[in-house]
């Protein structure tokens, strides 16, 4: 099978994607597949030239431009499958804003929040009088905890607004949830399972799973399965099934969510296409699940074409 590999691109997450391509291109078997790297950020006209020549594309593209996507719909045009979910389940899940009234309309727990637009003249104190301190500050569409910042005061909020507009024109402001950071992965399409619940824990001096927290080797900690209660791994992987279908995915999915200290869950966002990097937490809950790193790229690959 003749695969293109895309990764780079142009987005904040531009180093996790080629980290993560190095990974697949070792892992997938020479023997049965020939992998040819495109990168989107100058390969795309080449792409289009080659399409004759590409069975399949695997998508190792974060954030916008490549998992919102934009991607999915040129490779549809191009008529290529790729693995993961399409052109709508993508662009909704790339927006956290929209995600989360996605969840709320399926009764899935979320913390409060508001987003805001240059010019939306929000009042912040007001913000903070219907929220509460602290506050999580986030670019609605970005991945890696890439602008997001936690605010304990009005003037952290402003800050933390401005910081996240550079990645975003929509800034989504919400309550702060202390508690344990899960994640849920989902593999399969039509009746997909849920797979071994993973806790990150933060190392010391990291007081979340910030981009630095979740790429430097050593930075945190993971723990698959989580050690939870068997009924809230259930809950937890309840709420990440239900939440691929409610975002109308496909394929795979990783869902974020934070336990709080009274054990309800709060659903932060959903990953269309997971980190593959050696740090990365799906291709691990895929490993408890029982299937090796090359037998998990190639489960995708074949969920993609059936
Ligand atoms: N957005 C990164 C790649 C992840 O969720 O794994
Ligand atoms: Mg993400």
């Amino acid at each position: 099978m003749r695969i293109a590999l895309l990764a780079g691109g142009t987005s904040g997450e531009r180093e996790v994607s080629l980290n993560g391509a190095a990974e697949v291109e070792r892992a997938l078997d020479p023997g049965r597949f020939q992998v040819r790297r495109y990168d989107p950020a100058c390969d795309l006209a080449k792409l289009v030239g080659d399409a004759g020549e590409i069975d399949f594309a695997f998508i190792l593209l974060h954030g916008l431009n490549g998992e919102d996507g934009t991607v999915q719909g040129m490779l549809d045009l191009l008529g290529i499958p790729y693995q993961g979910s399409g052109v709508l389940g993508s662009a909704v899940a790339m927006d956290k804003y929209l995600s989360k009234e996605l969840y709320r309309l399926h009764g899935l727990p979320v913390a409060d929040c508001v987003v805001t637009r240059p010019g939306g003249g929000d009042s912040l104190q007001g913000i903070v009088d219907r929220l509460g301190l602290p506050l999580i500050v986030k670019p609605v569409r970005e991945g890696s905890s890439l602008g997001l910042t936690i605010a304990g005061t009005v003037e952290e909020l402003r800050t933390g607004i401005e910081t996240a507009q550079k990645h975003d024109r929509q800034v989504m402001v919400e309550q702060y949830i202390k508690g344990r950071e899960i994640t849920a992965a989902v593999l399969g399409n039509d009746n997909p399972t849920a797979l071994p619940l993973i806790e990150i824990i933060p190392g010391d001096g990291f007081t979340f799973f910030d981009y630095k927290a979740k790429y430097q080797p050593g930075a945190s900690r993971e723990i698959c399965p989580a050690p939870l209660s068997p009924e809230l791994t259930a809950q937890a992987q309840r709420y990440a099934l239900a939440a691929h279908a409610a975002l109308r995915l496909r394929g795979y999915s990783r869902t974020d969510m934070i336990l709080d200290e009274s054990g309800r869950f709060f659903l932060l966002e959903t990953n269309t296409i997971p980190g593959m990097t050696a740090t990365s937490l799906m291709p691990q809950a895929a490993a408890k699940h029982g299937l090796d790193f090359p037998q998990f790229l190639e489960r995708l690959i074949e969920l993609a074409v059936e």
